[in-house]
C-alpha cells in the first residue's frame, strides 16, 4: 500500500524576468526547494570573466547563461574556487565556529545558485555542447513542470542524483540495493542501518500481528530492514512527498509492499506500535537547502517530537529505538544531559544503548570541507559515535 505524492510537488510557480536584446522577457522559476527567484538577472555568455561573475553575483545579480554549456560549468567551478578561499574565523566556542560555517555555507549556496540556465519544452537545453538532462529534470521537477529557468548548480545535482537513483546504493543488511530519489536522504552510511539490523528485537515486535512505525523513513531502508527481520506490519511515515514516493518504490521493489505502508504525515501516524523507530536528522541547525533537510533538524524539532510522542504511541511491552549520533554534542549544539533530560521529561526510561563508530571515509580520514578553513562538522565526524537508544515508557 502506498500514498503517492502530487506530481511536481515542490516545483515553484514564481517567475524570473530579464531584458534581452531590448525586450523584456519572463519564464517560470524552476526550483526543487524554497529558493525565491532572483530579482535581478543579467544575460551573459563565455565572454564573462570569473572575477566579474563573482562581483555581479555578490551584488545580487543572477547570470542567465547564453554561452557554451561546458563554459557555464567552468564558470561555476571558478566561482567555487573563489568561495573556497574565503576563511571563517574560528572561535573558542565550537558552537560559534559551527554557526559561522553555516552562514558561509548559506552564502556559498546562494552565490552558486545564481548561474542560470533556460530549459525549453520537456527540459531540453538549447546551448552548445549541452547534454540531454531531460530524464533527470523530470525526476527532480516532476513531469508536469512547465519550461523555465533553473540554477545550473541545482541541475547538476539533479543529474548526479538521477544516476544514483538508477544505480542504487548497496545495503548489506538487506542483501539488496536501495534507490534514492532526488532530494531524499540516501543511506550511504551502513553503520546505522546495521545497528537497526542487529539490535535485539523486543518479543512483541516479532509476534503474529506485530506492528512497527518507522518515523521519517526517507528511502524506506529501515522499514525494509524491520520487515526483513519479521515484523508483521510496518507503517513508515515521512513529511516529504519525495521521500514517501521513494520509500514506496523501494519497499515494492524489495517485495515488502504488502507489509509496509508508507504515509505522508508529520511524525507519527495514528495508533500504537510494538516498535517505534526513528533516525532523525542528527544536527540541530537550519538547513540551507532542501538537500540538507535529512542532516539538519531546525531547533532539534523532529527529535523532540519523536521522543515526546513515544508514550502515546507505544504498546505495553513495546520499545522505541532512536538512532542518533553524538555529532551535535561534539559541535557544542546539544549536551548529553539535554538529551537524557528530554527522555526523562517525556516519561521514558533508557533500556540500553548500542554504540558504533562510522565507517564512511570522512569519519576515518576527516575532510577539509569546502573552504573557509577546516569544516567543524568534518572535524567532529572523525570522532563521531552513532548510537541506537532503546527506550520504553516508565509507567508501562
Ligand atoms: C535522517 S533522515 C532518515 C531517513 C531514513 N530513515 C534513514 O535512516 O535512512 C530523516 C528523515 O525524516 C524526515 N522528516 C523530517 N521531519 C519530519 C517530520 N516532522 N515528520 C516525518 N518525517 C520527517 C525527512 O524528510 C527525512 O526523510
Amino acid at each position: 500500500m502506498t500514498t503517492a505524492p502530487e506530481p511536481g510537488d515542490s516545483a515553484a510557480a514564481d517567475a524570473v524576468t530579464w531584458v534581452e536584446d531590448g525586450t523584456s522577457r519572463s519564464a517560470p522559476w524552476l526550483t526543487t526547494g524554497s529558493q525565491k527567484p532572483p530579482k535581478k538577472v543579467v544575460v551573459v555568455d563565455d565572454a564573462l570573466r570569473a572575477d566579474d561573475a563573482m562581483r555581479l553575483t555578490s551584488e545580487g545579480a543572477a547570470l542567465l547563461w547564453r554561452g557554451d554549456y561546458q563554459g557555464a560549468r567552468q564558470l561555476l567551478d571558478a566561482l567555487k574556487r573563489r568561495l573556497d578561499r574565503l576563511r571563517v574565523k574560528a572561535d573558542p566556542d565550537p558552537a560559534v565556529t559551527f554557526h559561522r560555517h553555516r552562514q558561509a555555507r548559506g552564502h556559498r549556496t546562494r552565490i552558486l545558485g545564481m548561474v542560470l540556465i533556460e530549459l525549453g519544452d520537456d527540459f531540453a537545453v538549447d546551448l552548445r555542447r549541452a547534454p540531454d538532462i531531460r530524464a533527470a529534470c523530470r525526476a527532480a521537477y516532476g513531469d508536469d513542470a512547465a519550461p523555465g529557468v533553473a540554477s545550473l548548480q541545482e541541475l547538476l545535482g539533479a543529474v548526479g542524483a538521477h544516476e544514483w537513483r538508477r544505480r542504487g546504493v548497496e545495503i548489506p543488511a538487506l542483501g539488496a540495493r536501495i534507490h534514492p530519489h532526488y532530494g531524499v536522504f540516501a543511506p550511504t552510511r551502513n553503520e546505522y542501518v546495521d545497528l537497526v539490523a542487529e539490535a535485539e528485537l523486543p518479543a512483541a515486535a516479532t509476534a503474529p500481528g506485530s506492528v512497527a512505525f518507522d518515523i521519517g523513513t526517507g528511502t524506506g531502508v529501515l522499514a525494509a530492514v524491520l520487515a526483513r527481520r519479521g515484523v508483521a506490519r510496518v507503517v513508515a511515515t515521512d513529511i516529504e512527498a519525495r521521500a514517501v514516493a521513494c520509500a514506496a518504490d523501494n519497499v515494492d521493489r524489495l517485495g515488502y509492499g504488502d507489509r509496509v505502508e508508507v504515509v505522508r504525515t508529520d511524525v507519527f501516524p495514528d495508533g500504537r506500535a510494538d516498535l517505534l523507530l526513528c533516525n532523525p536528522p542528527w544536527v540541530p541547525a537550519s538547513p540551507t537547502s532542501s538537500l540538507e533537510m535529512g542532516v539538519f533538524d531546525r531547533r532539534g524539532q523532529m527529535l523532540a517530537d519523536f521522543v515526546r510522542g513515544i508514550p502515546g504511541h507505544l504498546t505495553d511491552g513495546g520499545e522505541a529505538w532512536l538512532v542518533l549520533s553524538d555529532l551535535a554534542e561534539r559541535l557544542g549544539l546539544r549536551t548529553r544531559e539535554q538529551l537524557t533530560d528530554l527522555f526523562e521529561g517525556s516519561g521514558l526510561t533508557v533500556l540500553g544503548r548500542v554504540d558504533t563508530r562510522p565507517r564512511h571515509p570522512r569519519a576515518v580520514e576527516g575532510d577539509a570541507g569546502t573552504g573557509a578553513g577546516r569544516d567543524p562538522l568534518a572535524t567532529a565526524r572523525t570522532a563521531e559515535v552513532v548510537s541506537l537508544w532503546r527506550l520504553a515508557s516508565r509507567h508501562a
